[in-house]
């Protein structure tokens, strides 16, 4: 990669790709920001005109540096047009068999010295790099949701992820402002091996009737401190990327401990897939939040 990065790709038009494409907005990248369905593409392009709109009338960037930085994006049905970019970060749907093919088809159009990045929250770097004729360029960006907000990115090496890559990927997440951990390549990283069974196991808790939905949430909330309790957290994730994380745990590492809640599979088996859809565990149809009982 080039010494200083100055162009980004995000293949993906959803919360995860438009959040890390407008990350790249406000520190002075071009992003060109792709799609295939055209109407997510638009979608995303609005989330993000707003979200600096949000920012400018807060103070915190002038008009002129929030219309310069959306002057810089570049929305492209085209992943062609991406051929000029120093990294390429996918923020695709969470299945390995579709994200291989996506690096098959970045690897002929990158330029020789770009990196392909994946934010994928649990799948293996080193297979998506198999996938590839450029291993060594090849490495895991995991942001978490949403991503102009939250302060930690994830890295993840392939086994033949090289350190010039490394470093360029972390002092790209340096410059979003993100604190980095690293992690090896094993199914679920760090985070989501961690917060993905507290979520099932939240399920598994509503499912035999220890408690409400409610309950649940609010005993997380205050009794652990944190920001959203479990149930509202899968529904802000979504219900499907929830389970097919838990899959991969499954599938990786095995063991009881991994298996799906039965419930969170009926969930996304009813098409109930959370914040997204307005309906998940709670119902967002009719107020911004949970619903009360
Ligand atoms: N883009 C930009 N800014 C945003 C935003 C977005 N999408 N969403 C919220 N914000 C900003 C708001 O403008 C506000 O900024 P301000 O304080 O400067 O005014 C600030 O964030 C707080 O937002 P709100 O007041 O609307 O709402 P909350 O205070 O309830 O915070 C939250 C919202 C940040 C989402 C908070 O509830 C939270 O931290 N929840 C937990 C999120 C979490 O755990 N994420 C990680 C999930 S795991 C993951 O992503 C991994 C993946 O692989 C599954």
């Amino acid at each position: 990669m080039a010494a200083e990065c100055e162009a980004i790709g995000v293949v993906g038009g959803g919360q995860m790709g438009s959040g890390i494409a407008q990350l790249g907005l406000v520190h002075g990248l071009h992003v060109y920001l792709s799609d295939s369905d055209p109407e997510a593409l638009a979608r995303a392009s609005k989330s993000i005109s707003s979200s600096i709109q949000r920012l400018i009338s807060k103070g915190n960037l002038s008009e002129a540096e929030g219309s310069a930085a959306l002057q810089r994006l570049h929305c492209t049905s085209s992943l062609e047009e991406m051929n000029g970019c120093d990294v390429i970060i996918e923020a695709i749907v969470e299945s390995e068999e579709v994200k291989k093919k996506l690096f098959v088809e970045l690897d002929r159009i990158a330029k020789a010295p770009a990196i392909l990045a994946s934010n994928t929250s649990s799948i293996s770097i080193t297979r998506l790099a198999s996938a590839t004729k450029r291993p060594a360029q090849v490495i895991g960006m995991h942001f978490m949701n949403p991503p102009p907000v939250m302060k930690l990115v994830e890295i993840i090496r392939g086994v033949n992820t090289s350190d010039e890559t490394f470093l360029a990927t972390k002092a790209l997440a340096e410059r979003f402002g993100k604190t980095v951990i690293c992690s090896q390549d094993y199914s679920g990283f760090i985070v989501n091996r961690i917060l993905m069974p507290m979520i099932n196991e939240a399920f598994y808790a509503l499912f035999t009737g220890v408690a409400t939905k409610e309950d649940i949430d609010t005993g997380m909330k205050l009794g652990t401190n944190h920001p959203m309790g479990p149930l509202e957290l899968a529904d802000f994730i979504g219900l499907d990327v929830c389970l097919s994380i838990m899959r991969v745990l499954h599938s990786g590492l095995g063991g009881s401990k991994y298996v799906p809640c039965p419930l969170l599979v009926q969930y996304v088996d009813a098409g109930q897939l959370g914040r997204k859809q307005g309906l998940g565990v709670y119902d967002y149809r009719k107020s911004p939040g949970p619903t009360k009982p």
